[in-house]
């Protein structure tokens, strides 16, 4: 195991975010902002993982509920980075070796970056290594003051004189820390500043003081620390990933129509070959196969696609399967728990939840199919609905293979479909049908021969009735 161990800054507030989640909580293309600063904690085998928490503390201990490895610190109140760090103090209590703070609103910085920081920092002897950068808009951060070549100190944005605010090398955020010494100086840091917190950075004067031998880091790629403060900061961060996610996409052969509004999570896996098109989502766990073509205004969260599956334009799929070959949409809605089968049709203003549509069966208009069981070869017609709702509970339907379900029928479940059965149009289905069976349940047509005309006549008679006083009549006689 390594003598690392990671501590991650998360109780702040996060004024500046207005949001009743806290900062870290917020996504970028689909990760919370902790999850991506976890991620490349990873990358150093951590002898130990503590995360700092306080504002909203309930809700970032909730989101690490399935992360044993992880111990959590409370900061209450909050009162400065520095303040934050003590608060490990406990957890960290007869380890030695190096710790790596991050900042939970620092997201991209990879784990390469912080492979060096830490070589950096056991290379120089040092106590603190500071990961520094070098931006066109330093605003906001943490400037780097030197000295002949060597870190003084940091000063804040606050607090910086105007000749300090032309710096451009900034502070990260993030850093090496020798465990030795860091808990005893974290203690004679003071809150004299324009804030009134404790600040972390404050220890680069302590130990320069304290003659310890300080050093930077300086990150190469600076849009690795960019810091999220704002909700126009996590705008600005989220598309620099999404564009690097579409790069990467292209770059493994898929055709991203128009990267610019293709809309792409982290972890989505697509296959070579498929065509993006303008305006499409891809959320969460999706994974979309090879040789596909998702139309523009489609949404896809958690879902697996199988290769040559064609969605049409404006769907929403969520929580689903879709088989190798099916088409799916204009218009559909295929919701969790819903299963299509392979070379299977979903056309327009269909929705399925909690249905399995088997192998070349096609509903291909205005269906409602919920908790259903549906096999292959299945035709279910326009406007059929299953109804799977009594007020109280949900029961099932099961149509079985070959079957064919005229347009507008209702199944009232549960009910079952019998193989190769027919259901006539129209009808509302109440009892199962056998299989090889037609199911009829609607009432029998009548025509009544001469009736329009008769209706006129009658009309006209009671117009001359209402001119003589007479009442209103009740309509055409049956001729
Ligand atoms: C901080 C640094 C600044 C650096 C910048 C990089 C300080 C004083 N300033 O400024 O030099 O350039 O990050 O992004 O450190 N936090 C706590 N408890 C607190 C206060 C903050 O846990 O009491 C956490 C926050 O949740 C956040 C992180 O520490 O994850 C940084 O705090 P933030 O208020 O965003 O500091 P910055 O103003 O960005
Ligand atoms: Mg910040």
């Amino acid at each position: 195991m390594s003598d690392v161990h990671i501590v991650v800054l998360a109780a702040g507030k996060g004024t500046r975010m207005k949001s009743r989640l806290p900062k870290v909580l917020h996504p970028i293309a689909g990760l919370p902002l902790l999850d991506w600063v976890l991620r490349a904690a990873e990358a150093l085998q951590p002898a130990s993982t503590t995360i700092v928490v306080g504002h909203e503390a309930e809700r970032v201990r909730a989101h690490l509920a399935e992360r044993p490895d992880v111990a959590l610190a409370v900061q209450e109140p909050q009162l400065g980075t520095g303040h934050a760090l003590l608060q490990a103090e406990p957890h960290l209590a007869g380890r030695h070796g190096t710790v790596v703070l991050l900042s939970g609103d620092v997201p991209r910085i990879g784990a390469r970056t912080l492979r060096a920081l830490v070589d950096t920092h056991v290379q120089a002897g040092a106590a603190a290594t500071v990961a520094t950068a070098v931006v066109d808009r330093p605003y906001g951060y943490g400037r780097i003051v030197r000295s002949e070549g060597r870190i003084v100190r940091i000063v804040e944005q606050r607090d910086a004189s105007p000749g300090e605010q032309e710096i451009r090398e900034i502070n990260s955020g993030v850093y090496a820390f020798e465990l030795a010494p860091l808990f005893d100086a974290l203690r004679g840091i003071a809150s004299e500043n324009a804030q009134g917190e404790y600040y972390l950075p404050d220890l680069v004067g302590i130990y320069r003081r304290q003659r310890r031998v300080v050093e930077t880091h300086i990150i190469e790629d600076a849009s690795e620390m960019r810091g999220i403060n704002s909700r126009s900061e996590l705008a600005e961060v989220s598309a620099i990933v999404r564009q690097q996610k579409n790069e990467e996409l292209m770059a493994a052969g898929v055709t991203l129509i128009d990267p610019a509004t293709t809309y792409v999570d982290a972890d989505v896996v697509v296959g070579a070959d498929t065509v993006i098109h303008p305006g499409v989502t891809l959320e969460g766990s999706t994974t979309v196969g090879a040789a596909c073509e998702i139309h523009s205004g489609t949404r896809i969260a958690n879902s697996r696609i199988a290769d040559h599956v064609t969605v049409l334009n404006h769907c929403v799929i969520t929580g689903a399967t879709i088989g190798a070959q099916a088409s799916i949409g204009p218009f559909a809605h295929v919701r969790p728990a819903t299963e299509i089968g392979e070379g299977a049709r979903v056309g327009n203003f269909v929705e399925l939840k909690k249905t399995t549509l088997g192998a070349g069966s096609k509903a291909n208009h205005l269906s409602y199919l919920g908790d259903a069981t549906i096999g292959p070869k299945v035709n279910v017609g326009a406007g059929t609905i299953t109804c799977n709702y009594d007020g109280t509970r949900k029961h099932q339907t099961v149509i079985d293979e070959g079957a064919f379900i005229g347009s507008d029928s209702t199944l009232v479940a549960p009910v079952r479909i019998g193989a190769g059965a027919y259901v006539a149009a129209g009808s509302s289905i109440t009892d199962d049908v056998p299989a090889g069976a037609l199911g009829i349940a609607r009432a029998r047509q009548q025509n009544k021969d001469g009736w329009a005309q008769a209706r006129r006549d009658e009309a006209h008679g009671s117009e001359s009735n209402a001119r003589s006083g007479a009442g209103p009549g009740d309509g055409p006689k049956e001729p």
